[in-house]
């Protein structure tokens, strides 16, 4: 088993349903490091959950939060971090990434993303009324910047989440 100290933070990047929460605390376990979820740190901050706080607050205070969280938790501790989908997007979070961690892609293609999502009611940008064509347009304006991590590990139907984490050690 590795249980070496992390020298930097592995950081989960990629689209909503790639399975950046469940491979992340498999990942987590397997290296016997903290598991930090940005989506849960700016719930537990707000007590609100995520559509709660987009409802109240808007998408730019939401994405304030998120950098904020995802500094906080880069800065202080190493572990695996799962980030929301468009953390990654912002250029700020970019950058801390690269300085305090590694950012691994979880790379999913639209229709498993989609097999994994049409069915909650979680994500605010999917709560539209064509929920499939805005997880389309987000993939194709996410997809060259998710293309720029450290590593990608691709996710496939079928492989189980400890095999997904596996990869991502191996990666
Ligand atoms: C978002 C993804 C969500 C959450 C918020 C916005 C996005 O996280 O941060 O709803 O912009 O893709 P998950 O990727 O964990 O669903």
């Amino acid at each position: 088993a590795m249980q070496a100290r992390l020298k930097k933070t592995v950081v989960l990047v990629g689209m909503m349903g790639a399975g950046k929460t469940a491979v992340g605390k498999a990942l987590a376990a397997a290296l016997h490091a903290p598991f930090l979820d940005s989506d849960a740190e700016i719930e537990k901050a707000a007590n609100m959950t995520i559509p709660e706080i987009f409802a109240r607050d808007g998408e730019p205070f939401f994405r304030l939060k998120e950098r904020q969280v995802i500094s906080r938790l880069l800065e202080n501790e190493r572990g695996v971090l799962s980030t929301g989908g468009g953390a990654y997007m912002a250029p700020e979070n970019r950058e801390i990434i690269s300085k305090k961690g590694v950012a691994v892609w979880l790379n999913a293609d639209l229709d498993l993303l989609w097999s994994r999502v049409r069915h909650k009611d979680t994500r605010p940008l999917l709560r539209v009324p064509d929920p499939l064509g805005a997880l389309t347009k987000l993939y194709n304006e996410r997809v060259p910047v998710y293309a720029t991590a450290d590593l990608t590990v691709v996710s496939q139907p079928g492989l189980s989440i400890d095999a997904m984490a596996s990869r991502v050690i191996e990666a």
